[in-house]
């Protein structure tokens, strides 16, 4: 038998708690309670958008005061609209309101329609704060969904991806739907932004006085503090570079990087060909045909030595350089076309060097301190 979202998450022990607990605990005397007028709730929500309730209180009551019915709000001059949300924040949300206010005079006569897919094609008005009004307004049984239920259904189920992505979100909308109560949807509604304004808090939830306890999957796993997962850092990748280092007769080699891509038109060291090795730090090393052919185009190998791996840390990557020392036996002649130079110590300091290659040259070529100096200037 196939079962459906609904059916999956459905659990009615889950509102009847919550609206037990809202009628004994919950918060019961706000401004935006105690009334289905709609153009009361809708400021209210709107307001709450991002905002605690303790920074609106003082605007709610101000506002109404100026604006006391939808008309006034809809025929005033957006300045004047923008003058009493100053401080606020989030101006989007006043422009909205007042384009919203024009709407529901000009399409409804003035009464919000009370049809959450009707309330959510209007300016400022989303999917939750459509539920919210509606439900608050009219009984409808519809979900809500900001931060504080996230946070709620993260801790009590255990869902431990991050709440902003979309496929979490989806589910988390579908468990919303899913658990709505049969009857007292206000109580429900309202239960869920008190729980998580005041007990199920982000830094420290009191579960000793939370409803939801028993039944908290993070409670249970002591995991409160690592739901809900937050969002994800996007993690550097992480790049390795062999790179030779080929000393002769105090000189190195270099060689012309292309115009363009990391430190274009500088000059570098001749990098490993094809072997720019993923995920590890732990370079291995370079077998020893494998580098007996690539210094072959430059002489005659003597000896190759691995030196300690530099990171070099790029806005979008990190690079990690393993250098090889060679000397050569002999030296081939290149021509200059080829894009390579041989170049004195002496003049590495003022030569168009990428600054982490420039700096391991300078301490494999010059003398330690000699080099600190000079890249100090
Ligand atoms: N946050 C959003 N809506 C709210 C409401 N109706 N009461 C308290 N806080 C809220």
């Amino acid at each position: 038998m196939k079962y459906t979202a609904v059916e999956h998450y459905a659990d009615p022990s889950f509102s009847d708690a919550l609206i037990a607990w809202q009628q004994q605990h919950g918060r019961h005397a706000l401004p935006w309670q105690n009334t289905r007028d709609a153009y009361l709730i809708w400021l209210s929500e709107i307001m709450l958008q991002q905002t605690q309730v303790s920074a609106v209180l003082g605007y709610y009551a101000r506002f109404l005061e100026r604006f006391p019915t939808l008309r006034d709000l809809a025929e005033a001059p957006v300045e004047d609209v923008m003058a009493q949300w100053s401080g606020l924040g989030y101006y989007t949300r006043a422009r909205n309101l007042h384009k919203c206010a024009q709407r529901v005079v000009a399409e409804y006569d003035g009464v919000f329609p009370s049809d959450p897919a009707l309330l959510a094609d209007l300016p400022g008005i989303g999917r939750s704060t459509a539920a919210a009004i509606s439900a608050f307004s009219s009984g409808t049984r519809a979900a809500i969904m900001d931060g504080n239920v996230k946070r709620v259904f993260a801790r009590v189920f255990g869902i431990d991806t991050f709440p902003g992505e979309r496929k979490t979100e989806e589910m988390m909308w579908l468990r919303a739907v899913a658990l709505l109560p049969e009857q007292g949807i206000e109580a429900y509604t309202q239960g869920l932004m008190d729980l998580g304004a005041t007990v199920c808090t982000r830094s420290s939830p009191a579960c000793e006085r939370c409803p939801m306890q028993t039944r908290c999957v993070a409670f249970a796993t002591g995991r409160t503090r690592e739901l809900p997962v937050r969002k994800p850092k996007k993690i550097s990748p992480e790049k390795h570079a062999m790179m030779l280092a080929i000393v002769d007769g105090g000189q190195v080699l270099l060689e012309q990087r292309p115009p363009t891509g990391i430190w274009g038109g500088l000059l570098s060291l001749p990098e490993l060909d094809g072997h720019l090795l993923a995920e590890d730090d732990d370079v291995p090393a370079a077998d020893d045909a494998l580098l007996l052919q690539a210094v072959g185009k430059f002489g005659e190998m003597e000896s190759a030595e691995r030196l300690t791996t530099v990171t070099h840390v790029f806005t979008h990557y990190k690079l990690h350089i393993a250098p090889y020392r060679i000397t050569l036996a002999r030296r081939r002649q290149m021509a200059a076309e080829d894009g390579y130079v041989w170049l004195d110590a002496a003049k590495l300091a003022d030569a168009a060097l990428p600054a982490p290659i420039k700096k391991l040259l300078l301490e494999l070529m010059g003398d330690g301190k000699a080099a600190q100096q000079r890249m100090d200037f």
